[in-house]
C-alpha cells in the first residue's frame, strides 16, 4: 500500500497536508458524531472483518468457554456490539442448546449485521450509546466482545448493562484496555505527532463500575496478546481492514503521517484485553 492510499484510510490518519473540503473523501465526515464515524469505519471494513479478526475470534472462543456451563435464569440473551456474530457463534458452538433461543444481535453497523447469520430482520441497527433497548426484558446473559471501548461512556454503559441483568443473570465481557498499542504511542512520541489511536478505558475504572452496579465478579483476567513486529503501514492497514478507523483526534496531515511511520519501532503490536465474567445475585442472594 502506498502512502497516498493510506491517507484515505486508517485510524485518524486521513487529513491531507492542504485542508480538503469536509466530507467522506477524507475518510469519514468530520462533522458526524463519533458513533456515526464508528459506523462508517466498520461499514467500510465489513467485507474484510472476519478474515482479519483472528484475535477477536480467539477471545470470542474464550468467552464462549466461560459461558458454557453457567446456570442461566429465565430471560433473553443479547450480544452487545455483535458485529458479524463471532461471539454468539462461538457461544452456540460450545453450548448448542442455546440455539433454540439464540442471542439477540445488537449492533450499530448494518453492513456487519447483514453478514451476521444470527441477526434477524427484527430490531435493525441499534446504537448502544442509547443504552439497551427499553423493551429488552431483564437478561439471563449479556455478552460483549471488542465493542464497549467504542462507546462514548464505557464505564457508564457497563454499569447500565450490569443493572439490566435478571437476578442470577450473567455478564461476559472482553475489550482492549489502556496499555494496548504501546508501539503506536511510542512512534507518535518519537515523531512528535499526536497519537490518534482510540483512547481505551482503564481496567480498574471498568471493574469499579461493574461492581458498583451490583455485579459480583467471578472471573477477571487481563491478557496480553501481540502480533509479530510489523511496520507502521502494515499495522494501520490491519486496523483499516477490521474497520477500526474512527478516532476522536483530528487526522494527521500527510507529513505527520510520514514522520509517524518513519519512527514506528520494530516491536510487536500489543493488546491488553480485559476479560470479565460477573453475576447479578439472585433476589434471595446468591448463588448465581
Ligand atoms: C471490533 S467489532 C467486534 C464485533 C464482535 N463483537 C466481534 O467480537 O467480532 C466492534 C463492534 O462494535 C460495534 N459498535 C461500535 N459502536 C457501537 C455503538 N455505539 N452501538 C452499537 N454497536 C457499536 C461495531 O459496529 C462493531 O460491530
Amino acid at each position: 500500500m502506498t502512502l497516498p492510499s493510506l491517507i484515505n484510510g486508517p485510524v485518524g490518519l486521513e487529513r491531507p497536508e492542504t485542508p480538503a473540503p469536509a466530507g467522506p473523501a477524507t475518510g469519514g465526515d468530520p462533522g458526524a458524531d463519533f458513533s456515526e464515524r464508528v459506523r462508517q469505519g466498520f461499514g467500510r471494513g465489513a467485507a474484510s472483518y472476519e478474515n482479519q479478526a483472528r484475535l477477536q475470534q480467539g477471545v470470542a472462543w474464550r468467552l464462549g468457554r466461560l459461558c458454557r456451563d453457567l446456570p442461566l435464569p429465565a430471560g433473553p440473551i443479547a450480544d452487545l456490539g455483535a458485529g458479524s456474530g463471532l461471539l454468539s457463534r462461538a457461544l452456540l458452538a460450545q453450548r448448542p442448546a442455546l440455539a433454540e433461543s439464540p442471542p439477540l444481535q445488537l449492533d450499530l453497523c448494518p453492513e456487519l449485521l447483514a453478514r451476521n447469520p444470527l441477526a434477524g430482520p427484527g430490531l435493525g441497527p441499534w446504537n448502544l450509546n442509547q443504552g439497551l433497548p427499553p423493551g429488552l426484558k431483564p437478561a439471563a446473559l449479556l455478552l460483549s466482545s471488542f465493542a464497549l471501548q467504542w462507546l462514548d461512556d464505557p464505564a457508564g454503559q457497563l454499569a447500565h448493562w450490569s443493572r439490566r441483568l435478571a437476578p442470577g443473570g450473567w455478564l461476559a465481557l472482553a475489550l482492549p484496555v489502556d496499555g494496548s498499542f504501546a508501539t503506536w504511542s511510542a512512534a507518535a512520541t518519537a515523531a512528535g505527532v499526536p497519537c490518534t489511536a482510540l483512547p481505551l478505558p482503564r481496567a480498574p475504572a471498568l471493574i469499579a463500575a461493574a461492581s458498583g452496579a451490583g455485579l459480583e465478579l467471578r472471573h477477571c483476567q487481563r491478557l496480553r496478546f501481540s502480533r509479530p513486529a510489523e511496520d507502521g503501514l502494515a499495522t494501520l492497514r490491519l486496523l483499516r481492514s477490521l474497520g477500526a478507523t474512527a478516532s476522536h483526534q483530528t487526522p494527521l496531515a500527510a507529513g505527520q503521517l510520514r514522520r509517524l511511520l518513519a519512527h514506528w519501532p520494530a516491536e510487536p503490536l500489543g493488546w491488553e484485553v480485559l476479560l470479565l465474567l460477573g453475576c447479578r445475585p439472585g433476589e434471595a442472594g446468591p448463588p448465581c
